[in-house]
């Protein structure tokens, strides 16, 4: 598809222009244009097939609803069933503005539009090219954010031509987006209104208004698996970059001193404006420590700027809350995993290797080195001692023989039917790998909150999941005929059974290319120099 680019930058000499955009909208045409947010992909709420286009453009799950964009609030009345006395309010007073209202909806409102809900999300917007076109099409206007499903909303054109040129035929550049997130959500079908999504017209803005509001728990937190996502938006994957993120909480002091005390923990740091050549990493800014507008601004912009100099791993001093705060923080925490710590925390260190690889000689080191050490695999083991749940559930569905006279599990009987087929493998491993997660993970917690260090010393590490209950990962590396030859001298076993052990080991050793350091134990090494690399 062709696309055709417009530069509006003032819509009273560019009349003829916005007339030309207007008419691909009243066509039934989808378009990219400004907002004070971000720029949304817009088209005729009221045409199906238009809308349509929106979702293919964006590749958007069509269970996730549009906002629809008004210029006048008359318009609101062809939208919803009826105006409370709160919308009115709202609507008085944040109008045109980044505030999105939601209300039981109209028939006439199509479900592609609300996403099969009963209601609809209402927004007029404040940018004056928004509004020349929505009055110039006549209709409301659907759109939601002009990024393709889980990238960035973008805050320029630029971004827009990036992600959407050649699919739409119309881009509309009315330059840099002034708040650079999304408007704030709003939800008044409720007895009590919630607050779905954070953005510029705050929590504390609103409650003046509308008195109770609650913020839903998706703000700040995951959403809980199995619970139903008030705003569809919710259970999507959003946009994080290809850089890992983790939120440190604390001052930019206990910044500073955590990266001394772990400089290879990350590569890159996100930090605020000013701060940069304080900071003993390469450190991309978002916006300054006291001014939530200029964060919210630059946050997504500085996502892109990570991935565009190749970051890994980025340590993120933490904002405030507060105000619009609150929005910089949902988008970032949601961006970041929930990926916390705090600046005393003491870290957990995953360690992995493969048979011969020197895995246990290297957590020796580390325990020398203050380290404790969980071995994964003495939990493995304790967790299937006798009159354990995990047990009987084996006992369950590997049958009851596997349990001796005396209680306690026969092992080799359990492996002989565990082993048979990769089915029964994976129903042993869905029994045994959570249970020794979350020891793993509680073990952890005690010691990292006493600001211990500690190593999970797992030899599946990364197949069990252990891996992500861990600040960093480690591989401990030594090539087949190294690894071979020290087997052969310290256990009594032949070389085949040495070979078949290995190739038990594959998955692992395949995931384990994923690990955040590799140890290199093989001459001509320093082991000691390469342990300093963990911690
Ligand atoms: O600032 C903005 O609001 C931008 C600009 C273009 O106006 N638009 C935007 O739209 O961010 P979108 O579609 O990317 O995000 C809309 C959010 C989604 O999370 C969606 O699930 C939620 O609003 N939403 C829309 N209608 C809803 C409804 N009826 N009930 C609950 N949530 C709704
Ligand atoms: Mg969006």
């Amino acid at each position: 598809m062709n696309t055709k680019l417009y530069k509006i930058t003032d819509c009273v000499s560019q009349k003829n222009e916005i007339k030309e955009i207007a008419s691909l909208l009243k066509k039934g045409e989808a378009v990219a244009i400004p907002t004070e947010t971000v720029y949304g992909i817009a088209a005729d709420c009221f045409n199906e097939s238009a809308v349509e286009k929106i979702f293919e453009a964006k590749g958007r799950p069509s269970d996730n609803p549009l906002i629809v964009h008004i210029a006048k609030t008359e318009e609101l009345y062809s939208l919803v069933k009826e105006v409370p006395e709160k919308a009115k309010m709202l609507a008085d007073k944040y109008w045109p503005g980044p505030l999105t209202i939601i209300l039981p909806k109209k028939d006439s409102v199509s479900d592609k539009v609300s996403g099969g809900l009963p209601t609809v999300a209402v927004r007029m917007p404040s940018h004056p090219v928004a509004r020349a076109i929505i009055e110039e099409a006549g209709v409301p206007l659907a759109a939601p954010s002009a990024n393709i499903s889980g990238f960035p909303s973008p805050t320029s054109a630029s971004y827009v031509i990036d992600d959407m040129y050649g699919r739409l035929p119309a881009i509309v550049d009315g330059g840099d987006c002034d708040f650079g997130i999304e408007s704030t959500v709003v939800t008044l079908a409720t007895d009590v209104p919630v607050l779905l999504r954070p953005g510029a017209v705050t929590y504390e803005q609103l409650t003046e208004i509308l008195g109770k509001v609650k913020i839903h728990s998706a703000v700040l937190n995951p959403l809980e698996e199995g619970v139903t996502a008030a705003s569809p938006g919710m259970k999507y994957k959003h946009y994080s970059p290809d850089a890992k993120l983790i939120i440190l909480n604390g001052t930019k002091e206990e910044f500073i001193e955590f990266i001394n005390n772990n400089p290879h923990f990350a590569d890159f740091a996100l930090c605020f404006q000013g701060e940069e050549n304080d900071i003993p990493l390469p450190s991309v800014t978002f916006g300054t420590e006291n001014d939530p507008f200029s964060q919210a601004k630059r946050l997504f912009d500085a996502f892109r700027e990570l991935d565009g100099k190749g970051a890994k791993k980025v340590l993120v001093r933490s904002p405030s809350r507060e105000g619009v705060g609150l929005g910089v923080c949902n988008r970032l925490y949601r961006a970041a995993g929930f990926n916390f710590l705090s600046p005393k925390q003491g870290l957990v260190i995953g360690l992995t290797g493969e048979s011969g690889s020197g895995k246990s000689k290297v957590s020796e080191m580390l325990r020398e080195k203050g380290c404790i050490i969980i071995d994964a695999d003495k939990i493995a083991r304790s967790i299937t001692e006798k009159g354990s749940p995990v047990l009987k559930k084996l006992a369950s569905f590997f049958g009851d023989d596997i349990i001796e006279a005396d209680g306690t599990l026969n092992r080799r009987l359990l492996a002989s039917r565990a082993f048979k087929d990769y089915e029964s493998k994976i129903l042993l491993d869905s029994i045994t790998h959570p249970e020794i997660v979350n020891i793993c993970e509680k073990r952890a917690n005690e010691e990292t909150d006493k600001g211990n260090c500690v190593i999970i010393d797992a030899p599946l590490l990364f197949t069990s999941g252990l891996w992500k209950i861990c600040h960093k990962t480690v591989k401990v590396y030594a090539p087949e005929e190294i690894r071979l030859k020290r087997i052969l001298e310290r256990d009594k076993i032949t070389e085949e059974e040495i070979l078949l052990r290995f190739s038990k080991q594959t998955e692992e050793n395949e995931a384990a290319k994923s690990a955040d350091i590799i140890v290199n134990n093989y001459p001509p090494y320093n082991l000691e120099e390469e342990i300093n690399k963990i911690i």
